[in-house]
């Protein structure tokens, strides 16, 4: 497994944009903590996502609206200070831009200066418009994320594929092309027609990053944790799992029980 320790080159919103001109595509991963944002840093991913997905992963609630501005700050300085490599997005949380774009500005501005992230992420396209420009226009590099769009789970009802409709696919291309004139630097793509996501990421020169969105885009991203395979419950067809830590931590875990109960542990090696 190739490591980064060496000779770092920090990843930035142009090394992205370039890689996509090179056609070399791009790894982001979900981290919300110090230790496992290290791991995924130093196995080489490209771009750490400080996603309000923490609200279900970390916190387990059942949806991303709960999780406030405050705590996304800590997950984010908890993962800056485990990176040296990666670019860090930081969700802006449900409730911290839809207001107005001044709010929307405050909240980004609070991610940056109390976190050290590199750039925010906001859900949503010509309806947050303004938010987006002024959050630009104070220095603030943005992804955006178009599809499915998890803050807005009561308006669609389920978290099914989106855009299978031609009316909702053209305005998602439409938002698409409007976030990259605004000077947003990628956008995310969630659980939309891979036919759908080829044709959004060829209209753009800004890399797309799909999630259920197929392997036209320009990157991928997944949540560390399902795709660890620490969540057995959570199997949309997209998940590829690449460990089973579910087992592995069960059998840990039991084994220390198990050596605790028989006073096998620890032994005299592991005392002083
Ligand atoms: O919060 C999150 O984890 C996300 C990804 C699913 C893209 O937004």
């Amino acid at each position: 497994m190739s490591s980064y320790s060496a000779d770092i080159k920090r990843i930035t919103t142009n090394t992205l944009q370039e890689m996509k001109r090179q056609g070399t595509k791009i790894a982001m991963l979900t981290a919300y903590d110090f230790s496992l944002a290290k791991l995924v840093d130093r196995a080489g991913i490209d771009i750490i996502l400080v996603g309000d997905s923490a609200s279900n992963v970390m916190a387990g609630n059942e949806t991303t609206l709960p999780i406030t501005l405050d705590q996304m700050i800590y997950h984010a300085a908890s993962v800056i200070r485990a990176v040296q490599r990666a670019l860090v997005v930081v969700d802006l949380p449900f409730g911290s831009y839809q207001g107005d774009s001044l709010e929307a500005l405050r909240s980004a501005i609070r991610i940056m200066k109390e976190s050290g992230a590199h750039a925010v992420k906001l859900e949503g396209g010509a309806e947050i418009q303004e938010s987006v420009q002024r959050i630009l226009s104070a220095g603030i590099p943005v992804m955006g994320h178009l599809g499915l769009t998890p803050q807005s789970i009561y308006k669609f009802g389920t978290y099914t594929v989106r855009a299978k409709e031609e009316a909702e696919a053209a305005k998602l291309l439409s938002d698409a092309k409007l976030l990259q004139e605004l000077g947003c630097f990628s956008i995310v793509l969630e659980k939309i027609p891979s036919q759908l996501a080829k044709k959004v990421s060829d209209s753009l020169y800004v890399p797309t990053i799909g999630i259920g969105a197929g392997s036209q885009t320009d990157g991928q991203v997944l949540v560390l944790q399902d795709m660890l395979g620490i969540n057995k419950e959570f199997s949309p067809r997209f998940l590829r799992r690449y460990a089973d830590l579910h087992q592995i931590i069960t059998d840990a875990v039991g084994n220390y029980v198990k050596d605790v109960k028989a006073v096998d542990f620890p032994n005299e090696k592991e005392q002083y």
